[in-house]
């Protein structure tokens, strides 16, 4: 049985004092009992976050992580250094990094292999634009990301990996795709893992991700292949936050 998990990115929508009252407050509203829960705060706030996570059962990430393990990559944080401050999760591929800062296939792969490297989980996002589901790619655009990780970093090195389905045009848009929509795409993403690797598609994480919010977190829960949620903007509140967390727990 798979566990499920809500990952929280902060995304670069806070500032110091927002993220400690931030974090205060998702610390005391959660129960005590173990929580598959984690916050991936800017990076400048990662050793802050760390130290007030002590003694909890959150999980700390990181929003990227660099394609080499050290060198002259001006402005480049390495999985080894987000390892000094206990992260446990990196995101690797996110859509605003394909977009906006010319993340590839291949540097995704890069990223997704150093955060192994240094035993931090990837969460790998992966996710169609919305020109590409009209044109009823949106299988093929899935298939082409996930492959290029796969021949990079091995079938086995999903064993310790998450995958994050976000549709582009579902992200910070308040277009959620529908449940239905959602396992559709999870649905092939397990089947096509498990044409390679029967017993890591049964145990992989695939997470939702794209304008999650309390009012459909239930909805996306219950469809069979959907194992939690990367939330942005709703991981900002921590009411909504925790209610999206309740909703996905068994
Ligand atoms: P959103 O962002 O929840 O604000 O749509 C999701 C994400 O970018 O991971």
């Amino acid at each position: 049985m798979r566990r499920n998990l809500v990952v929280g990115n902060w995304k670069m929508k806070i500032n110091q004092q927002s993220a400690q009252k931030l974090i205060g407050e998702i610390i005391a509203g959660l129960p005590s009992e173990d929580a598959d829960i984690v916050v991936c705060p800017p990076y400048v706030y990662i050793p802050e976050v760390s130290q007030r996570l002590e003694g909890t059962t959150i999980g700390l990430g990181a929003q990227n992580v660099a394609t080499h393990s050290e060198g002259a990559y001006t402005g480049e944080i390495a999985a080894v250094m987000l390892k000094d401050f206990s992260c446990k999760y990196a995101i690797v591929g996110h859509s605003e990094r394909r977009a906006n800062y010319a993340d590839t296939d291949e540097t995704v792969a890069q990223r997704f292999k150093q955060a192994l490297d240094a035993d931090i989980i990837p969460v790998l996002a992966i996710g169609e634009l919305l020109e590409e589901r009209e044109q009823g790619v949106t299988f093929d655009v899935v298939a082409k990301q996930l492959n290029a990780v796969i021949d990079f970093a091995g079938i086995d090195s999903f064993q310790n990996a998450v995958i994050a389905y976000e549709p582009v045009w579902a992200i910070g848009t308040g277009l959620t795709a529908s449940a239905e929509q959602a396992q559709e795409v999870h649905q092939y993403i397990r089947q096509l893992l498990a044409g390679k690797n029967q017993q890591i598609a049964e145990k992989i994480q695939i997470l939702y991700g794209g304008s999650v919010k309390p009012q459909n977190a239930q909805a996306l829960f219950a469809m069979p292949d959907i194992d939690g949620a990367l939330v942005g903007g709703d991981s900002l509140n921590a009411d909504s936050f925790l209610k999206i967390y309740s909703s996905f727990q068994k």
